[in-house]
Parts: C-alpha cells; sequence; structure tokens
C-alpha cells in the first residue's frame, strides 16, 4: 500500500484527498520508487480546477508528473533513456503521471540518474522546468547574438529560459516584478516590471528590437507586447496563451512533438544542472499530507521557485 494525493472531484484545491492506494510489483520494464520529494507545477491544479475540461470519467485524477527517489524493486530488465536501472539507484521520474505519493510505479523510460550535485527537492523539480525551457528556446530557434524577450522570468518555468537563453550567447530582457529584479540580474538577464508601459520599457532595454519572445505567464500583456515588437511571429512561443496563439497564429509548446524533444534533452539537461549551468531555486517544501495548501499558495502568491512536497 502507498499513500497518494488525487483529485476526488473538479474544483478549488479542496477537492484534493490523501487516498491509500495497492501498489502492485513492477512488471516487465516497469520500476518501484520510494518517492523523496515531489515538484509541484501549475498544470498539476489545472488538471481539476477545469482549466482542460471536466470529463467525470478521469476522476480521481492523479496528480503530479515529476518526483525524485530511490528506486526499490525493478521488473525484469529495466532500461532507462540512459542505462539499465536497478535497485538503490537514486533516480529523477518526469513526465510519468501519478507523482504524488510515497511510492510510485513508472515505466523505465521515464526514469533518469538523479545528478549526484542535486539535492532530492531540486532534482524533484529540475526536469518539468528545463525540458519546457529548453523546447521553447528551441522551437524559436534562440542564437547566440540575439535578444529575447522572456514573460515571467522569475518563475519556475522563466527563470530557467532566461539562464539557457543566456548561456547560448542571448541578450535577454527578462519581465517580473521589482521584487525578484536583483535574481533576474544574477541570471544574466535585465529585468523589466510587467505592466503598464511594459513596451515602452521593452523598447528602452532592447533600442534594437528583439529577435524573439518567449511567453511563461500567458497574459494578454505578454501576447500583445510580443506581438507588436516582433517582426515574424513565428518567433513568439507561448506555454500558456493557448486561446491567443490559435487566435493570432503564433507557437505554443506542449503537445506530443514537445514531449518528444523534452525527453531526448532530459538527460543533457540533467547534465547541465549538474554542472551548474543553471539553476532550479526550491521556494518552499509542504508535507504531501498539505497538497491542497500547496496548491492554494502557489496560485495566490507568487514564488520565486519551485514548491516541492515532502511525502
Ligand atoms: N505548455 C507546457 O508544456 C507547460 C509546461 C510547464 C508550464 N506551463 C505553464 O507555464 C506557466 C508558468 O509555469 P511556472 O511553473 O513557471 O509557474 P510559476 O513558477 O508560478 O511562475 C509564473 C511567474 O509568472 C509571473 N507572473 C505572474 N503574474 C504575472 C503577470 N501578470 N505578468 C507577468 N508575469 C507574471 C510571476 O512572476 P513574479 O513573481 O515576478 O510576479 C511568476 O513567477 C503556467 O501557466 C504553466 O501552466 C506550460
Amino acid at each position: 500500500m502507498t499513500r497518494a494525493a488525487v483529485a476526488a472531484s473538479y474544483g478549488g484545491s479542496d477537492v484534493i484527498e490523501i487516498v491509500e492506494r495497492e501498489l502492485p510489483e513492477p512488471s516487465e520494464g516497469e520500476v518501484s520508487i520510494a518517492v523523496k520529494a515531489i515538484g509541484v507545477n501549475p498544470f498539476d491544479y489545472k488538471s481539476y480546477s477545469g482549466a482542460f475540461g471536466t470529463d467525470e470519467s478521469k476522476l480521481p485524477i492523479a496528480l503530479g508528473s515529476e518526483a525524485s527517489g530511490i528506486v526499490v524493486a525493478v521488473g525484469g530488465a529495466a532500461e532507462g533513456p540512459v542505462g539499465p536501472i536497478a535497485v538503490g539507484d537514486e533516480v529523477i521520474v518526469s513526465g510519468h503521471t501519478g507523482t504524488y505519493a510515497e511510492t510510485i510505479l513508472a515505466p523505465a523510460r521515464f526514469v533518469f540518474p538523479k545528478p549526484a550535485e542535486l539535492n532530492w527537492n531540486v532534482a524533484a523539480g529540475v526536469l518539468a522546468a528545463a525540458g519546457t525551457a529548453y523546447d521553447a528556446i528551441e522551437s524559436v530557434g534562440v542564437e547566440r547574438g540575439d535578444t529575447v524577450l522572456v514573460h515571467g522570468a522569475a518563475g519556475g518555468v522563466g527563470s530557467v529560459v532566461a539562464q539557457l537563453a543566456v548561456a547560448r550567447g542571448a541578450t535577454v530582457i527578462g519581465t517580473a516584478r521589482a521584487q525578484n529584479h536583483d535574481a533576474l540580474r544574477a541570471y544574466g538577464a535585465e529585468p523589466v516590471e510587467y505592466g503598464d508601459g511594459l513596451i515602452d520599457r521593452v523598447r528602452a532595454a532592447a533600442p534594437n528590437g528583439i529577435d524573439a519572445a518567449i511567453d511563461a505567464v500567458g497574459t494578454d500583456e505578454a501576447v500583445d507586447v510580443s506581438l507588436e515588437l516582433l517582426t515574424d511571429r513565428a518567433k513568439l512561443v507561448t506555454m500558456a496563451a493557448f486561446g491567443r496563439a490559435s487566435a493570432d497564429g503564433f507557437l505554443t509548446v506542449g503537445g506530443p512533438e514537445s514531449m518528444k524533444r523534452r525527453r531526448l534533452a532530459s538527460p543533457s539537461l540533467l547534465e547541465q544542472a549538474g554542472a551548474g549551468v543553471f539553476e532550479v531555486t526550491v521556494a518552499k517544501t509542504f508535507p504531501l499530507a498539505d497538497a491542497a495548501r500547496a496548491h492554494t499558495e502557489l496560485q495566490s502568491t507568487h514564488p520565486r521557485g519551485k514548491f516541492v512536497l515532502v511525502p
């Protein structure tokens, strides 16, 4: 048996319940992992908020897509993306649904070795942010010498977008509220405050214009400013404003192609995280039993960095 957090119905974070679940032995190619820490992402609360529909047949909804932990059982010859997986391995699970649990069963293809340099909490939250960031950067083809506008550059994903783009040799203008500006400067980005007058502040920061824009927020302001400043809308990508993207004809990330690109890039992204090319900040940890509180706080405050649940 294992304890897990699930959404029992659609609604606010009060729909989250802690349940006891049977945990079968791993079948061929699966691994059981004793979870040490779980990364929290906005997708987790969007899965039951109604943002993606309210199909009753999907209830209860298993929550979470990433975690870190220790392999406790292996089914047959389990081969992960970077090699065989054995009992006792310290690993990261990413892209597998249902990580809000004490123990999880996951296909080996979602299991990666944990870089020794990352602690359990950081390891739990690194891949969703880094994979999405890399995907967005690739989709608009950021190159050395480009000037890139990053909306939400202090957020879980946006902060990694900013760092990876700087590492590529781009100049990054990042939007954030004032108290996060020093953090953006530390990443090598130039901060501007979002809100009224954003377009003038970006023009002042990038007098020669911008070559690409990456929206890690999804507001109309982020989209409108980007479209106004870019000459080519194929250089705008969003990870949140899907309605605007289909209405205005610009790129999104998050579909099957994105997932493939992220999976392929994961080993290299973990290597880069271990080597300190970019960092993921953990803003706060909560016990797994307080998953509902974590979701409420994530939606009502703007933490700089990731929330992590600890079983
Ligand atoms: N499509 C995909 O595959 C995919 C994958 C991952 C995430 N996402 C989506 O991407 C978005 C960001 O995810 P995340 O994990 O980075 O979330 P997050 O850590 O909560 O970061 C969001 C950031 O947005 C900033 N923000 C809030 N209100 C803003 C506004 N009005 N204008 C500009 N910035 C504002 C905040 O920065 P300040 O603190 O500076 O205010 C906050 O740090 C979410 O909508 C998430 O669902 C999509």
